[in-house]
């Protein structure tokens, strides 16, 4: 009986197992690619992502048997590769299509013995055993004030990213200005439109979700909005995801969920909620909806931000602070109601950085779960005293009628255990970055519709 190496094995399967061992398969290798052998241990043929998702589509079940779905006539190299064979594949007009980019290679008797990445497709790198795979990215919202700072960050890296957007505060032509890449595809769309999510998913393998309308202003003009986007239109992204077998589904949520906390203490994921907007009930609706739709292999992650600060591609000047920082720099009053409330808060950057740690990071560990992401938690007041040590000239006007009432801190201490969550900025660094990219930008009037969610409330 041939033996298979250790390198192969962990690729390989019986042609006698079930959907959801395969999907197991491509979780431990992150590849999206099985090979399935028979008894003898010879090649019967290949099972990619979209050979399952075809399948689901047909009424196949997780726990459906794999032998009706191989596909038995893949791209393969066969003993021993040589530049002919090669030259021939390279040539053919499937290979421009295969997806995942890997080809399995089989000795002469047809045992698997090795995959190579079709893109390092070279007789010298056949030798090489590292295997590059990156999985696709769709970010649901990615053109926003977060979503376009983390598609920057992705596709730094390597990674192939689509952005899902309504477009709404940042034009298709601008983001391609900002970010010149190939690997960066822009779809116009609607997530309650679901063919178009349903179209825009199936091509990726991982999935965030940050289409919403954001902002509790934004949400008390148009609550029936809000419902069909951030909660019915998110749910159905979730089934979509879970249908088509997504490997990790981002959900982002926010700590307002947490409300008003009387008592001071430090919140974490099991804390009461309170939610206290619109915004913050459907997003505690959501969460809860989203946990409970989770199967075996499309398990959610949920981030649960602090306030975000900090510059962007599509900068923001309604959160507290930005406006701030804003208005420093355009040497205008700045007006704290209350002053007293706790709230947590994370740069836009670090955001992106987290997220990119859970796009990477295995999957076990962040599956099913909820995180807190706050860098500090501070009282509004401490934003403006920390304004004034930095810019003594500053202008501040203090108001006693409080007119958030959202107060609460919470601690990040799971996401910095089990993510290695570790946050960069500070918030007088972010105060000072923003003044520098306000002034830099000769950004003069902060009550720009492109610069505030709720002037916007008419396109959604
Ligand atoms: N910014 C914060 O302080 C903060 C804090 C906590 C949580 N969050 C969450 O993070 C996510 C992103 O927030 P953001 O600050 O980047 O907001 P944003 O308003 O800048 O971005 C939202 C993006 O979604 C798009 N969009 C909205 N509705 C859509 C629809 N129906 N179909 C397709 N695209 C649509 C918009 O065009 C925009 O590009 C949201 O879920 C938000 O609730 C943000």
């Amino acid at each position: 009986m041939p033996v298979l190496n250790t390198y192969i094995k962990k690729f390989c399967i019986s042609n006698n197992k079930r959907i959801i061992d395969i999907l197991s398969i491509f979780e431990k290798n992150r590849t999206n690619l099985a090979v399935i052998i028979d008894k003898n241990k010879k090649f019967q043929g290949i099972i990619t992502i979209s050979d399952i998702r075809k399948a689901i589509l047909n009424g196949y079940r997780n726990n459906s048997p794999i032998k009706d779905i191989i596909n038995k006539n893949p791209i393969y190299l066969k003993d021993k590769v040589d530049e002919n064979q090669i030259s021939n594949i390279v040539s053919s007009e499937r290979f421009n299509h295969i997806r995942p980019p890997l080809i399995p290679i089989l000795s002469k008797n047809l045992i698997p013995y090795k995959i190579i990445n079709k893109n390092n497709i070279q007789l010298t790198s056949l030798r090489t055993r590292k295997l590059k795979f990156k999985p696709r990215i769709l970010l649901i919202g990615g053109a926003g004030y977060i979503g376009s700072i983390l598609a920057k960050k992705l596709i730094k890296i390597g990674y192939d990213v689509t952005i899902f957007d309504k477009f709404i505060y940042m034009s298709k032509q601008k983001i391609k200005k900002f970010i010149k890449s190939k690997n960066l595809d822009l779809i116009s769309g609607d997530s309650r439109n679901i063919s178009q999510i349903f179209s825009a998913v199936k091509s990726n393998d991982i999935v965030v979700h940050l289409a919403e309308l954001v902002g509790d202003p934004l949400c008390e003009k148009q609550p029936s909005k809000t419902y069909e986007i951030n909660f019915l239109a998110s749910m159905a992204i979730s089934n979509i995801c879970k249908n088509l077998s997504v490997s990790k589904l981002i959900y982002i949520s926010s700590c307002s969920v947490y409300g008003a906390n009387k008592n001071n203490e430090i919140l974490t994921e099991n804390s009461k909620i309170l939610p206290l907007s619109v915004y913050a009930k459907l997003k505690a609706l959501i969460e809860k909806t989203i946990i409970r739709n989770m199967d075996e292999y499309c398990r959610p992650c949920i981030l649960r931000l602090g306030t975000v600060f900090g510059s962007s591609l599509r900068p923001r000047y309604d959160l507290v602070i930005n406006l701030f920082s804003g208005l420093v720099a355009n040497k205008k009053q700045i007006t704290i109601h209350g002053g007293n409330q706790w709230r947590p808060f994370i740069h836009v950057d670090d955001v992106a950085e987290s997220i990119v740690k859970i796009i990477k990071i295995d999957k076990e560990k962040t599956n099913g779960q909820i995180f807190n992401l706050a860098s500090f938690n501070c009282k509004i007041s401490d934003i403006g005293k920390a304004i004034k040590k930095n810019y003594p000239k500053a202008n501040i006007k203090y108001n006693k009628i409080v007119k958030d009432k959202r107060n609460y801190k919470v601690s990040s201490s799971k996401a910095q255990k089990m993510i290695k969550f570790s946050p960069r900025f500070s918030l007088e660094m972010g105060i000072k970055e923003l003044v520098n990219f306000t002034k830099k930008n000769k950004i003069k009037n902060l009550n720009l519709r492109k610069f505030q969610n709720i002037l916007n409330s008419d396109r959604f």
